[in-house]
């Protein structure tokens, strides 16, 4: 087993790895020594990563896939199994934020934060428990970390669908780590506040969007690295410590 902060014979499964949170997350766990299969659909953006990681003497392999279709990510878990060996740190961390007015909402936004946030959360967890599950028996600990966020627990107007999601995300984790910890599998909930990703750029009502970005005048926003760092603190820490659930938030973020 590793030692405090020696990730070396870990392979860690990265979901959003293409950009934001994920890929911040996919280079600082394998700087401490952990295989990374890297997951998202951008395959030439995870090509380039997993390019940088083994350039900088860590081992990484790109897996495209597109998290809300089961049967693709069935075949990916076994491919990264045949790559890496099973996969003993899953972070669970795909995710789409596409806030909009409840008063004439279109039905797409809705339908694919559900679709990505909550069925792509549940596929990839029913994809990768065995492996995680085998390599707490070979290991003595495995990870779950799973993104949620602060959403999950405070009312912003506009954000109600991606704010149940996340609540998703929370409930769902905190009951599987009833279920997995017996088995020595960790499950952590992450719930950010802002952050500095991709993430705020894909909404599209400009109202929504600009009001987000006002927040930068009196907020300086948390960058992915930090996020990372906590990840990498939680699969770091002795096999009896569960870090089950994590807020972290800009300081000058109030909720
Ligand atoms: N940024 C924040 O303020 C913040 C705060 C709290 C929580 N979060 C959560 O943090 C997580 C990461 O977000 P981020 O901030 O890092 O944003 P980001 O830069 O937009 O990253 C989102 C990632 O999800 C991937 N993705 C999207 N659809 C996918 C699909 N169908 N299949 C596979 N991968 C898919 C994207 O890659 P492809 O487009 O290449 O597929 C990308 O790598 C999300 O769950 C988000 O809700 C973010």
């Amino acid at each position: 087993m590793s030692s405090s902060h020696d990730l070396t014979g870990r392979v860690a499964v990265i979901t959003g790895a293409s950009s934001g949170i994920g890929e911040h997350t996919a280079i600082a766990l394998a700087a401490r020594g952990a295989a990374v299969a890297l997951i998202a659909r951008r395959a030439h953006r995870l090509a380039a990563l997993a390019e940088r990681i083994r350039r900088a003497g860590g081992r990484a392999a790109p897996f495209a896939t597109d998290v809300t279709d089961a049967a693709a990510l069935d075949a990916t878990a076994a491919q990264v199994r045949d790559a890496l060996g099973p996969a003993g740190i899953v972070f669970n961390n795909a995710g789409v934020m596409l806030p909009t007015p409840v008063t004439g909402a279109d039905a797409a936004p809705w339908e694919r934060q559900v679709d990505l946030n909550i069925r792509g959360l549940n596929h990839t967890v029913r994809a990768f428990v065995p492996q995680l599950v085998e390599a707490a028996a070979a290991q003595g600990v495995a990870d779950l970390v799973n993104t949620a966020s602060i959403a999950a627990r405070t009312l912003f107007p506009t954000f109600s669908v991606y704010a149940a999601s996340k609540a998703y995300a929370t409930h769902f984790g905190n009951t599987l780590r009833a279920e997995l910890g017996p088995r020595n599998v960790r499950v952590t909930t992450l719930e950010p506040g802002i952050v500095d990703t991709e993430l705020q750029g894909h909404i599209a009502d400009d109202r929504v969007r600009e009001r987000l970005q006002g927040t930068r005048q009196t907020v300086e926003w948390l960058q992915p690295e930090d996020i990372a760092e906590l990840v990498c603190f939680v699969a770091c820490q002795p096999a009896r410590v569960n870090l089950a659930q994590i807020a972290v938030l800009p300081t000058r973020q109030a909720a």
